[in-house]
Formats: structure tokens, C-alpha cells, sequence
């Protein structure tokens, strides 16, 4: 077992434990739906149980009966209600409760509001329906499906790749592969159930939400309800898991809003497991055909991937992980693109990595193919082919420690003790097998803004509207604060999750740390800046007179390079204030110039990965071993090692649970995670928590991160890669390699599970 807290290497910050860890463990940090409010009533979704059709007719008789209902919203009370534009900040363009057409399954077709939980539910029970049912189409290769062209139709996905002549130089690679791979349907399943309260104080609105995006939904219900947007506030301290599920506002909210309206009571809608199946988004499934072309030696000369993801027939949502998977390796020549299959479905949307998780699991699968068909170790096949510019554009990566990590993880892993050939490693009845991929994830930096207090009594304070998403954001933000303002982090408190704060991102993309310490940083030097004017100008005072250069904020004093120190409660009174507030605006290089204006409007703009100047991406490399029983095929995995580098750690507790996290959910989506789809009528098969399978702790031994050291000072002030969304990826394609070692048997579709292994 490894420690908790991983000991700090070069440009690695200490493992402060979560400043808001005590109230975690306690119960006492309140998600959304559990903040007090007086005399809310209860209100449970009725959805519908056909996924294309038509409702129609309803009749709410019996449920009216119900003692404790309140009311019923539904069809025509959705007036002066504006169907949302799809887009990052929304789920779906699909408008609450506007027209009786049905598009996906298990779709909103009513509110029940109640005195109690209790009534609301069993009136939800008792509303008649009668739909008129089209047939459906499921899945990727269902009939009625619409295929289009993914490039340009939304911002995630602006174009195919190429570069070079890829079909020559493919058709003359003396060592080639080509196969099909596939990746399942997934769906969010935090621990904290969604859930919105709506509460009104006249023409003032305040929504009770756990989300990734206060501003965002400020912006959005605004534009839905067609308020005024400083009449809206947006409140969610605490977010038990969210991974993409939480950051755009889904068709619920409206509703539950205009139901509070018109009761002129707070409303409080949690959304069941079952219906958080189909009320919100998903990761949907896609296939992909990968071609490989190497010389005898292992360099690559044509790299082409094709990818089909799903998505619904009213939006087109893209996530486009070509882009990260073609620029990984020195390929040669490059040609990729993706298609759109449009089912009856909901709308997907983001889960932890969207683009990478599904596309590197074909791309790191190959290249193990490719090892195997080579007779070569494939570390030494990635270490042939590692590049420190892009394929495609000719763009420098900012840094890139692809190699340094497999270097420490293999050592660590012992895969120098491995035995080559498939079948080759056995413990008694169970086959061992050993495999490697790469984890990856594109660097991204976003305006954001802060307020930060500093008062005389060395106490500070942060106010950032970013979220607690489980990442620790709080944490890292107060150790940056208590950083430049030489204090302990116990004397900074963060206040987060409000959108009555100053603006952050939405919490996306990885872009928290970087962005939120980003403006903390830039804030405490205006703060610093001030302290330090105040010293030298003094009329009297020990540092009076010393070059600003030479000072620093340590322990509650203003010291100078020569020694000589200020206790800050001095200079306080020198500056005749108790207190030192600054506001920061932090835009990153490249961003656009109205960023921060954008982000009061609700709008994150990112800055990262592939678009700059450089390609900015942090990296991992992740080994595991497998043990496949050999008479029953069952599939363990008792180790799995990662080493990663993002550039600066802030804190190797936190960025070690981040990782582990996304490691064990990557082996999940490796052998466990599938959201299964009725192929008759597109309906959701597996929706509870007792069919979808999560993993639990005996589903995996041990975890050992490396936090492997890298300093990039080009990808933002603070030095920072994220890596909430690196550590899931490539653990799919690790496993599926590892299989392959135990067994010989190349499965190429995800999830695997034992029966794959028992077919000839
Ligand atoms: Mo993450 S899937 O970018 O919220």
C-alpha cells in the first residue's frame, strides 16, 4: 500500500488535507438539496415510458386525490418559457413541457408538487397517459438511423485531421493494422442524485442546483424564464460527483421554477436514480476503425482513425477525440475524421474526459497490436514514436513527459519482469497478465475572477464562484492564497459555489486549478503589492526605502531579502486599514479579449490543447496487471500503477486522489460500465444501480500513483496542467492489452466482460 499523501518532488506543493474534509466526512457540507429552507414542498418528474411518439392523453384525476398535492405541471403551463439553444450551457434543445412530441425515452411529461415526498411520489404514480408510439431507432447500427458528417457542427469538432498522403503511405507500410473497435454507452451515476429547489422572493429567483456552472445557469434560466439575470442567483456549495453530468442545465430546471411560481412557495425536485438514467445526459457509445501503418523497425509512417459516436436526432453532440488521438505520435501521415449517428435518444453530453477515454482505448490498443505483430516491448514501440511537436500543425508541445512517466511506472510496476509472450504468466488456476497504455489530457485555462481579503489579524479570505466538484478546489485555492500571503492555510477561508461571487469557469474541462489558482495568484500579487509600497514609503519603519524586489510576506511579516522584517499588523496601520481587499481578473494568452466579460455573461471560453501556440497536454502512463481464472474466465485486477505529469502539483494528496479516482473508474469502463439499450425500442434496460455496475474497493487492490516532476511556465501563471480528467484515460485500453497478455485473446470492444473470454 502506498501512503496517502505522496512526499512532494520538484515544483509539487504540500498534501494539505481538504480544508473542507472534516465537514465531507461528517455530513456537514450540504449538497444543494440539503440546504434549509422553510416550508418547501416536494416535487417528483413523471416521465414518459416510450422513447419517440406522442402523448395523447393525460388525465390527472387520481393524482389530484392524493391528500397533500399541491399541483400538477404540465403541457400549456410552460407560457413565457423560451426553449433553450443548445449549447455548452444547456443539455438538450429539447423545450420543457412544450409540445407532446416525445423524443427520447423516459422524457418529462410532468411535474407533481406535494406537501411530502411521499404524496408527490404516489400521485406521480397515478397520472394516466396514452401515447402514440413511433418505432425507435437505438443504437449506432439500428435501422432509421441518420448518419452526418461530425466536422464543423459544433465548436468541439471543427474539422477533420490530415496531413500527408495517409492512403499511399499506408497502402506501402510493410507492417500494418486495421481493425474495428467499440466503446459502450455510459451514465452518470455520482452519489449525490440530482436535484433543483426553485425558491422566489418576488421577482427574484434562486436556484438551489448542484452544478459545475453557476454563471452558466444564471445566464440560462435567465434566458428560459426571460429575466433579468441579476434577478437570478445560482447556489451550489457542494457537489457530490458531477464528472460533465452536472455542467449543463437540463430541461428540469424551468419546470421546477415555474412550478415555485406558481405555487409562491420554494420547490425542491430530487430527481430518482432510475430517471437520472434519462433526465440528464450520458456517454454515448461510439466505434471506431484505427489504421496503423509502421516499417519493420516500429516507426510509424500512416496513422488514420475513424470515429462514429451516437447522439439524438434534435442536437448534435460531438466530442471529436480525433483530435487528441492523431496529434500523440510521430505518425508520418494522417488522415481522420468523424461521423454523427443520430438515434432516439436523449442528447449525450460530457463524462470525465469525454474525447479521450473512448478514443485512446482504440488508439493505445493498436499500438499494442502493433508491438505484438513487431516482436517489440510496446514501451520501447511508444519511446520510438514519442514526438515533441504535432503531426499534424508542426506546433511544439509545451512540455510532454510521455516517457518519463512510462520510465518511473514501469520500474515501479517490475515490467522489466515480464514474460513476452501471451499465456506465458500463471499463479496456480489464474492467468497473469500484464499491460500498458498511455493516459492523456489536453491542458485547459479559462478568464476567471477572485476577490481576496487580507486583514490585519493575518486572516484571509477567497470568494471564487468556482465549484467543489470532490476535486478539492477549495483547497488549492486557500494553499495558493496562503502561499503568496505568507500565512498558514488554516487562516484562509474559500468561499465557492455562489453566484454572487466573483466569476469563474464552469468546472470543465480539467481548467479549475490552473484558472481559479491562476487569478488567486494575480490577486495576492496586487495585495502583496500594496503591503509592500506601504512598507518602503512609511516615514519610519525598518524597510523604508528597500527595493520592492527584495520583499516577501512570511509567517504575518513583511521580510526583506537582507532580513529585516515588518509584522503585517504594522503595515496595516501604516495603510490606516484593517483589511486589504483586491479583485483579479485573470485572462490567459490567447484568450479573447471580452473572456472576462463572457464569463460574467455566463460563457467559459478555454484556452489549451490543441488551439494555441503550442500544444499544451499533461501525461501519464498506466500499467496493470490482470488474473483471468483459468476455468472460469473471471477477470481481477490486483494492481494497477500510474505515473503522471501535469506540470505543477499544488498538492500531492489531492492530485493523487484525483488520479486513483479516474484510474479505477477507467478500469470501470474497462469491465464494468454499460448503459444498456433496448435494440426494440430504444428504452434503458439496466437502470438502477443494482443492474449498472460500479466498481466497489474488492474490485481493485491497489492503486499506486507517481506524481512524476515537470515545470512548464508556458501553459499559465501558475505553472499548472489539469489532471481531474487524465487519470481514466488509456485504463481501458491497459486493461484490454493486459487481457490479451493472459490470454491471447484481443478484445476490441468495451466493456469485457468474462463471457468474451469463454468464445473461441
Ligand atoms: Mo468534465 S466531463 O469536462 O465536466
Amino acid at each position: 500500500m502506498q501512503p496517502a499523501a505522496p512526499e512532494p518532488r520538484q515544483n509539487q506543493g504540500q498534501p494539505a488535507p481538504r480544508i473542507d474534509g472534516r465537514l465531507k466526512v461528517t455530513g456537514e457540507a450540504p449538497y444543494a438539496a440539503d440546504i434549509p429552507l422553510n416550508n418547501f414542498a416536494h416535487a417528483v418528474l413523471v416521465t414518459s415510458p416510450i422513447s419517440h411518439g406522442e402523448v395523447t392523453w393525460m388525465d390527472f384525476s387520481e393524482a389530484k386525490a392524493v391528500s397533500g398535492v399541491l399541483d400538477i405541471v404540465t403541457y400549456g403551463d410552460m407560457s413565457g418559457v423560451k426553449a433553450p439553444k443548445y449549447s455548452n450551457s444547456t443539455s438538450t434543445s429539447l423545450a420543457p413541457l412544450h409540445q407532446k412530441t416525445i423524443v427520447h425515452d423516459g422524457q418529462i411529461v410532468a411535474l407533481v408538487v406535494a406537501d411530502t415526498f411521499e404524496a408527490a411520489s404516489q400521485a406521480a404514480s397515478l397520472v394516466r397517459m396514452t401515447y402514440a408510439e413511433q418505432p425507435a431507432s437505438a443504437t449506432l447500427d439500428s435501422p432509421g438511423t441518420e448518419t452526418i458528417p461530425a466536422a464543423g457542427v459544433s465548436p468541439m469538432y471543427p474539422e477533420d485531421l490530415k496531413a500527408g498522403d495517409f492512403e499511399a503511405a499506408f497502402a506501402s507500410a510493410p507492417v500494418q493494422i486495421d481493425a474495428e473497435y467499440a466503446t459502450a454507452p455510459e451514465t452518470h451515476n455520482p452519489i449525490e442524485l440530482f436535484s433543483t429547489t426553485c425558491a422566489w422572493t418576488h421577482d427574484q429567483l434562486t436556484v438551489y442546483e448542484p452544478t459545475q456552472n453557476v454563471y452558466g445557469f444564471k445566464a440560462e434560466i435567465a434566458k428560459q424564464l426571460q429575466l433579468d439575470p441579476k434577478n437570478v442567483r445560482v447556489v451550489s456549495p457542494y457537489v457530490g460527483g458531477a464528472f460533465g453530468s452536472k455542467g449543463p442545465m437540463t430541461p428540469r430546471t424551468a419546470i421546477v421554477a415555474v412550478a415555485a411560481r406558481r405555487l409562491n412557495r420554494p420547490v425542491r425536485c430530487v430527481v430518482t436514480r432510475m430517471q437520472g438514467f434519462t433526465t440528464t445526459t450520458f456517454r454515448a457509445e461510439t466505434k471506431h476503425r484505427l489504421r496503423l501503418g509502421a516499417s519493420r523497425d516500429g516507426k510509424f509512417l500512416a496513422f488514420s482513425h475513424e470515429g462514429t459516436e451516437l447522439t439524438s436526432r434534435i442536437d448534435n453532440y460531438v466530442v471529436g477525440g480525433v483530435d487528441t488521438t492523431s496529434r500523440m505520435y510521430a505518425y508520418g501521415a494522417v488522415a481522420s475524421k468523424v461521423e454523427l449517428v443520430k438515434a432516439d435518444r436523449q442528447t449525450p453530453g460530457y463524462m470525465r474526459s469525454p474525447p479521450e477515454t473512448p478514443y485512446m482505448f482504440p488508439l493505445e490498443s493498436a499500438i499494442d497490436e502493433l508491438a505484438y505483430k513487431l516482436d517489440m516491448d510496446p514501451v520501447e514501440l511508444r519511446r520510438l514514436n514519442d514526438t515533441h511537436k504535432d503531426p499534424i500543425s508542426g506546433k511544439p508541445y509545451s512540455s510532454r513527459s510521455l516517457m518519463e512517466c512510462y520510465d518511473e511506472a514501469a520500474k515501479a510496476f517490475g515490467w522489466s519482469n515480464r514474460v513476452k509472450a501471451p499465456g506465458s504468466m500463471r499463479d496456480g488456476d489464474w492467468m497473469i497478465g500484464w499491460g500498458c497504455a498511455t493516459a492523456v489530457y489536453p491542458t485547459h485555462v479559462g478568464a476567471a475572477t477572485a476577490r481576496v481579503r487580507l486583514s490585519a489579524d493575518g486572516t484571509a479570505d477567497v470568494q471564487s464562484a468556482s465549484h467543489e466538484i470532490g476535486t478539492g478546489i477549495r483547497t488549492v485555492a486557500a494553499q495558493m492564497a496562503a502561499e503568496r500571503l505568507g500565512l498558514d492555510i488554516t487562516a484562509v477561508q474559500c468561499e465557492m459555489g455562489d453566484s454572487d461571487h466573483p466569476p469563474a469557469p464552469v468546472a470543465g474541462g480539467s481548467n479549475s486549478t490552473a484558472s481559479v489558482c491562476s487569478t488567486v495568484l494575480k490577486a495576492c500579487e496586487g495585495i502583496r503589492r500594496r503591503l509592500f509600497e506601504a512598507a518602503v514609503r512609511s516615514n519610519d519603519g525598518p524597510l523604508v526605502g528597500k527595493p520592492i524586489a527584495d520583499l516577501d510576506l512570511k509567517n504575518g511579516e513583511v521580510v526583506a531579502k537582507d532580513g529585516r522584517s515588518q509584522k503585517l499588523s504594522d503595515v496595516f496601520k501604516i495603510l490606516g486599514a484593517g483589511m486589504v481587499e483586491e479583485y483579479a481578473e485573470f485572462v490567459p494568452e490567447g484568450a479573447p479579449a471580452d473572456a472576462v466579460h463572457s464569463l460574467y455573461t455566463g460563457k467559459s471560453t478555454f484556452v489549451g490543447g490543441s488551439h494555441g501556440k503550442k500544444l499544451m497536454y499533461a501525461f501519464g502512463a498506466e500499467f496493470v496487471e490482470v488474473r483471468i481464472n483459468a476455468r472460469t474466465r473471471e477477470i481481477r485486477v490486483p494492481r494497477m500503477v500510474g505515473a503522471f505529469a501535469a506540470g505543477r502539483i499544488m498538492n500531492t494528496r489531492t492530485a493523487r486522489s484525483q488520479l486513483m479516482g479516474g484510474m479505477i473508474w477507467g478500469m470501470s469502463s474497462a469491465l464494468l460500465e454499460e448503459t444498456q439499450v433496448d435494440p426494440r425500442n430504444a428504452r434503458y434496460v439496466n437502470r438502477e444501480l443494482q443492474d449498472y455496475l460500479v466498481p466497489v474497493n474488492a474490485d481493485i487492490a491497489d492503486v499506486e500513483v507517481i506524481l512524476v516532476p515537470e515545470v512548464d511556465d508556458e501553459v499559465n501563471p501558475a505553472g499548472i496542467k489539469g489532471l481531474g480528467e487524465l487519470g481514466n484515460v488509456g485504463t481501458n485500453a491497459a486493461i484490454a492489452n493486459a487481457i490479451f497478455h493472459a490470454t491471447g485473446k484481443r478484445i476490441r470492444h468495451l466493456p469485457i466482460r468474462l463471457e468474451h473470454l469463454l468464445e473461441n
